[in-house]
């Protein structure tokens, strides 16, 4: 194993600069006629390379297995225009520099807290091109802010805090949502550039059109859009996925955090169906980040439909820097992980998606139309039309996909609160409630294989989990909390992953079978099953670990908390953590492989610095290169006692950073 060694930002980008004219020309020349030799397609990739496993770590650096190199491509702050200055973390130790100015600058830079990253190729080979989208999810303030004690400030002191800086709110708003680069790989790696015409920032301010079955309801309506058709921007963009033409699907995820005035509109509303609406997605009375103070539609009393608005998942033309976004309703409001895609065997797409919060459902749409891949303008909404299902876990290892549809004979019909197909999606977490979806341990990423076909869902974690049956109220219902077979470990710390094999081998199936592939922890500890008949629920602690069957818990890496995951073009499956589990060690990135005799034998390739969450996950088509993004480095810090100063060192404030890893001989990953 072996720290990267860590060549200044500047001085990368310098040399890459220098060497920007001879590459150039070089793709110009003999790149694009080597292009044609490379393999492309995930059948024509060589298999993966090997490597040994780095151990768990807890120091602050980002750290890769030995043979491997990895470059920066933007950390947050960095322009992404040419003309724009890059955010100076320096002059961070008071606010004098959250300014106007700052908030100008920042639509231009890259965006706080980056998450999700996938990459749309441009130009295959070496001298690869392509576009990425980025998720710019939240904001840390007490990480960059003097006198900022993040989402843990009481109202009052924050409304003190944003008192004294006019320019917070439309600064974070700024710092979040999406933004797309376009890259490109040299001999050191990956750079983005300024000067392409794809660039763009989609932040929380950004026009966007509302689609699907809840646009125009009068749910949908406020003061600014009286038709219920478009609002400005997105937020809370966790993780994402794209589609089979080339549109990128971002989440809305903790969309709650961001508004106030929940707990009055609860106790004190007198519209029953904005209550009604409310009751299974409920917000907070004091907003986490302060938006309400300075920008009056983030208060319920002003807007008591805006929070209608997000919780979507929103789809993303980056090819097309002038597309308006939309907001594709007919797959449901809930906390949003993201949304995976394959084309099922009749052609229609499904996407497959996880609701992120304790005891909610895992979730497929499926288009009504067909996918051509010949007619781009015939794919553009696609996904305003089909059916949207919540699952079933069955004990015998079966499952259900239950049509979410209105239907006035059916459970979902006006008696029941759902008059129309708007009402389904605008309340769909009810409206799984009603079908009898299975209750999760908090969904994130649902990865369908396009190697194999079998799909993993991600179950993060839930320490609420309980050993026996029960019923509590969790967000506004009564839900069994109980371990259930797919959910079989109570104290659930260390989360698990469940695969999923649809009926036919067809994306498109309403029924699957289903196992238990991982159940995450460390396991060199507690009791490690390798018959997956001993996988019983009321027969394991929060401590068992199980890695889809592999025998020998020797070299196997611990793993806590999946949350994001990916399918390189061989078919591995790629692990990255989000734990903040006292006493783990710092999230990393994993693969283990899903078939053969190695399956289940997990290996850890690189290790995040102090405090981060690993996202992304994301590969190339030549499967050479790894997207990963390090998100809130140094969390659990604050500016003035920090925990991490990673990626600059020299004291600055830790930032959170989109890079690549390759192999050094350049071979797949
Ligand atoms: Fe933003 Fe579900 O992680
Ligand atoms: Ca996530
Ligand atoms: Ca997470």
């Amino acid at each position: 194993m072996r720290v990267m060694k860590q060549l200044s930002f500047d001085a990368v980008l310098e040399a890459r600069l220098s060497r920007r004219a001879v590459v150039t020309a070089a793709a110009a020349s003999a790149g694009l006629a080597a292009c044609a030799r490379i393999p492309t397609t995930t059948s024509d990739v060589p298999g993966p390379s090997a490597f040994n496993s780095i151990a768990a770590r807890n120091d602050d650096a980002f750290v890769v297995a030995e043979d491997y190199r990895f470059n920066l491509i933007a950390r947050w702050g960095d322009s992404l225009v040419t003309g724009t200055p890059g955010l100076d973390t320096s002059r961070m130790a008071n606010t004098d520099w959250l300014t106007a100015e700052a908030v100008d600058a920042q639509h231009r830079q890259f965006g706080a807290n980056c998450d999700a990253v996938q990459y749309f190729p441009l130009v295959n080979g070496r001298a690869a091109r392509g576009l990425v989208c980025v998720n710019h999810e939240y904001f840390s303030g007490e990480l960059v802010w003097q006198g900022h004690r993040g989402v843990g400030m009481r109202a009052e002191e924050r409304k003190e805090w944003m008192s004294r800086h006019p320019h917070a709110v439309a600064f974070m708003q700024a710092a979040h949502g999406v933004a797309v680069l376009e890259l490109q790989r040299d001999a050191a790696g990956w750079e983005h550039l300024t000067d392409s015409r794809f660039t763009r920032r989609i932040t929380a301010t950004t026009p966007m059109e509302i689609s699907g079955p809840a646009r125009g309801h009068p749910l949908m309506r406020t003061n600014a859009d009286p038709a219920g058709e478009r609002v400005l921007g997105t937020f809370a963009n966790c993780s994402a996925g794209k589609t089979p033409w080339g549109t990128y699907l971002t989440s809305e995820e903790n969309i709650d955090d961001y508004f106030a005035g929940g707990r009055t509109l609860r106790e004190q509303g007198t519209d029953s169906a904005v209550r009604e609406a409310n009751r299974r997605f409920p917000l907070r009375e004091n907003s986490f980040y302060g938006w309400d103070f300075q920008d009056p539609r983030f208060h319920l009393a002003n807007e008591p439909h805006e929070p209608f608005r997000f919780g979507w998942m929103v789809e993303i033309d980056p090819h097309d820097p002038a597309s308006v976004p939309r907001k594709r309703t007919a797959l449901g409001r809930l906390q949003h992980e993201g949304a995976n895609t394959i084309v099922g065997k009749s052609g229609h797409v499904a996407a497959y998606m996880g609701d992120d919060d304790k005891f909610e459902y895992v979730y497929k749409f499926v288009t009504r139309d067909r996918f051509d891949p010949k007619n781009h303008v015939a794919n553009r909404d696609l996904l305003d039309n089909g059916t949207l299902y919540a699952a079933r876990f069955d004990a015998n290892g079966t499952g259900k996909w239950l049509p979410m549809v209105h239907d006035e004979q059916g459970p979902l019909n006006s008696r029941a609160g759902f008059a129309n197909q708007g009402d389904v999606v605008i309340k769909a977490r009810a409206a799984a409630d009603l079908l009898g979806a299975t209750p999760m341990d908090r969904p994130e990423d649902v990865e369908p294989s396009p190697v194999t076909g079998r799909i993993y869902i991600a179950c993060t974690k839930s320490e609420d989990r309980a050993p026996e049956e029960g019923v509590d109220q969790w967000s506004g219902r009564d839900v069994e909390v109980g371990v259930n077979a797919a959910n079989p470990r109570p104290d659930n710390r260390s989360g698990h992953i469940i695969e999923i094999h649809e009926a036919g081998d067809d994306a498109t199936a309403t029924s699957f079978e289903w196992n238990v592939f991982l159940l995450a922890g460390n396991p060199a500890e507690g009791r490690f099953i390798v018959d997956a008949a001993e996988l019983t629920p009321g027969t394991l602690t929060g401590q068992d670990t199980y890695y889809a069957g592999y025998a020998n818990r020797t070299g196997l890496s611990e793993v806590h908390c999946p949350d994001n995951l990916g399918i390189d073009p061989s078919g591995r499956l790629w692990i990255v953590s989000d734990s903040d589990n006292q006493g783990n060690p710092n999230n990393g990135c994993f693969v283990v492989p899903t078939e053969g005799p190695e399956r289940g034998r997990l290996r850890q390739l690189a290790s995040g610095p102090v405090g981060c969450e690993v996202c992304g996950c994301e590969f190339t088509p030549d499967g050479r290169t790894l997207f990963l993004t390090i998100q809130h480095p140094g969390e659990g810090g604050t500016l003035e006692n920090p925990r991490s100063h990673w990626p600059d060192g020299n004291g600055l404030p830790a930032r959170a950073t989109l890079l690549a890893i390759e192999r050094e001989d350049g071979a797949t990953i």
